[in-house]
């Protein structure tokens, strides 16, 4: 009977906990009801808010899509202008380009006038005078003077003194002994313009042994004299012409020495003959003169290396005469 109830006591127990359990089920399942119901609500009202952004995105989406269809028309449109804009400078360009052209011939028809006038102003032979300066080699002694003097103030003025007496001469231009290549150079460049315009130029130099005729026509490397000064300009200007003229330069180049003319161009120094031109001109000419055709101012070097390998004294003509041809 003990058994019995004890049983009945522990039955007693286990309900009253089951009770409890249902309970706290009970309660539990309502608070997680409660909380379901919240967010429901929630979830229903951002719903509700939803159509409205939908709507708002839509006509977002179709206003942007006129206005990239707008764009591309638009920029279409820029580019058409642009192109306009640039094609009507290119005309107005290529009108100045034709008015500068033509202005530059008039320009180049006026200067062969004056340039004329100039050469008749100046006479047509100009002789020029430079003295050299006493160097070292000469061995300038004692009690020795210079009896050469330039005028710092009047540069077409020489005296030299001559038996205690000092005589002038008058030259169209005195170079004093300290002016340098490029001076000399200047003096003779625009005949290098006249040149290429059309008409005959001959320079020479002329004087006793030493006295400095191959320093001023060839120079040296460092230094160079008007010989290579001239041809480089040549070039510079027949290229900075090149759009508007087209120049031939030709070269040939003689020696005389001892009464006989060789040409320096031929492999052996052939030997020619001077006479009058039989066209009536009463120019001289050279008949069977080796003429070859330079395209720029090392090509000229080149024919000038041919001449000295094969005569030894074309240096004397090198230095003395440089003749230009011109077509
Ligand atoms: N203005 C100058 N300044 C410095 N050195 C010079 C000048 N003129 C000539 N010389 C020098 O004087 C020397 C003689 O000159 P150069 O050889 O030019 O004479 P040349 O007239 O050609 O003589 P030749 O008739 O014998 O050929 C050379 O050493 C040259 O470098
Ligand atoms: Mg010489």
């Amino acid at each position: 009977s003990t058994l019995r109830e004890e049983l009945l006591k522990e039955i007693g127990h286990l309900e009253e906990r089951k009770e409890e359990a249902v309970k706290a089920a009970a309660n539990c399942s309502a608070e997680h009801f409660q909380n379901l119901f919240l967010f429901l609500e929630g979830l229903q009202k951002r719903l509700t808010a939803l159509p409205p952004t939908l709507r708002s995105m839509k006509t977002d989406y179709a206003s942007l899509r006129s206005q990239v269809r707008n764009f591309s028309d638009f920029y279409g449109a820029a580019i058409n202008d642009a192109k306009r804009q640039i094609s009507a400078a290119i005309n107005e360009m290529s009108e100045a380009n034709k008015d500068l052209l033509e202005k530059y011939r008039k320009e180049v028809a006026l200067r062969r006038k004056y340039h004329e006038q100039l050469v008749e102003l100046k006479g047509n032979i100009r002789v020029l005078c430079r003295v050299k300066p006493v160097l070292k080699e000469d061995q300038h002694e004692e009690g020795q003077s210079v009896v050469v003097t330039t005028d710092p103030n009047n540069e077409s003025s020489l005296s030299v003194m001559s038996k205690g007496k000092d005589r002038i001469f008058e030259l169209d231009k005195v170079f004093h002994p300290q002016a340098t290549q490029e001076e000399v150079f200047q003096e003779i460049e625009p005949l290098v313009t006249s040149c290429i315009d059309g008409y005959h130029v001959c320079i020479f130099a002329y004087g006793q042994t030493g006295s400095g005729k191959t320093y001023t026509m060839e120079g040296s490397v460092e230094n160079p004299g008007i010989n290579q000064r001239a041809l480089k300009q040549l070039f510079n200007v027949i290229e900075e012409r090149k759009d508007m003229w087209t120049y031939t330069v030709t070269v040939s180049s003689v020696e005389i020495y001892n009464e006989v003319l060789r040409d320096l161009l031929s492999k052996d120094g052939e030997k020619l003959d001077i006479k009058i031109n039989p066209d009536g001109t009463g120019q001289l000419h050279v008949p069977g003169l080796r003429v070859i055709e330079v395209k720029s101012f090392q090509h000229i070097k080149k024919c000038g290396e041919l001449e000295v390998s094969t005569t030894s004294t074309c240096l004397i003509v090198n230095s003395s005469i440089c003749l230009l041809g011109h077509k």
